[in-house]
């Protein structure tokens, strides 16, 4: 596999940019494609076997651009169909989960781990699973928060209404003695500051998307797959794929990304 190829970024809309973000900033000289399902977004309301069908279907698009590697930045996604894309790809794969939930383990004192995410994350019980399988005797406490995803998409990143609902989501996890909260999808850096605000400064926040960064590095060095020659800054070095909606993708994606974002393309991922 080419070096220089880009590296495939996924999710469910917007907020797989928080990994994108990371990885511009971990690994500069990786080019991207990145592929936003905003026509079928939220997934993290939906059935496995539909996350599922929507994961491969954009795993299909994604090769047919020639990516080296694959990041699965939708927590949701990393969730359901992490099994069914490692199958179907020849090319290394990262989800965000494995990198979040190591972290977390890491960070942890007293073994009581929180960890907020979409119904569907939570419900599966991937993180739990994951750090139970390294760490027997860590006790992991799981609560859905799914107004965070709108409240992000509508800006108001501070702003009395989110410290509210952060509040009534997050006081059982104050409760249950948590010292590590990962911050289970894709939105939530958005707003770490109110969740830090809420859970005090007792509670280290583990943002999956930069240990996700931070794992791909490992591994393209460990490949020796990392682009060595630098990019320029021509059009070609990120490209944005979306389903939908596509002017309003460029306007968030430049409300988080300094990059600059002029275009993003959109595709009928229904063909794949
Ligand atoms: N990207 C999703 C996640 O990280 C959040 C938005 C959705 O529900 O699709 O779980």
């Amino acid at each position: 596999m080419n070096s220089s190829a880009p590296i495939g970024v996924f999710d469910s809309g917007v907020g797989g940019l928080t990994v994108v973000r990371e990885i511009m900033r971990q690994i500069p000289n990786e080019r991207i494609v990145y592929f936003g399902d905003t026509a079928r977004v939220p997934y993290g309301s939906k059935s496995k076997e539909t996350v599922t069908r929507y994961s491969a279907q954009i795993v299909r698009f994604l090769k047919q651009q020639d990516v080296k590697a694959i990041v699965v930045a939708c927590n949701t996604a990393s969730a359901y169909a992490m099994d069914e894309i490692e199958r179907e790809s020849e090319i290394p794969v990262i989800g965000v989960v494995k990198p979040g939930a190591k972290a977390a383990i890491d960070a942890t004192k007293n073994g009581r781990i929180g960890v907020i995410g979409t119904e569907a994350t939570i419900g599966s019980q991937i993180y739990t699973r994951y750090i139970q399988e390294q760490d027997n005797s860590a006790e992991v406490m799981g609560k859905a928060c799914p107004l965070f995803v709108p409240l992000v998409e509508e800006g108001l990143l501070n702003d009395p209404v989110t410290d509210e609902i952060a509040m009534r989501y997050l006081s059982s996890l104050i409760d249950s003695g948590i010292d590590t909260l990962i911050l289970g999808c894709t939105h939530y850096p958005l707003i770490r500051a109110a969740v830090g605000r809420v859970m005090g400064e007792g509670v280290t926040l583990v943002n999956p998307a930069y240990e996700t960064a931070r794992e791909l590095r490992e591994l393209l060095e460990t490949e020796d797959m990392l682009n060595r020659s630098k990019p320029g800054l021509g059009v070609d070095r990120y490209r944005f794929f979306v389903s939908d909606a596509a002017e309003k993708f460029i306007r968030f994606a430049n409300s988080i990304i300094k990059y600059g974002i002029l275009s993003a393309k959109i595709i009928n991922i229904e063909e794949y």
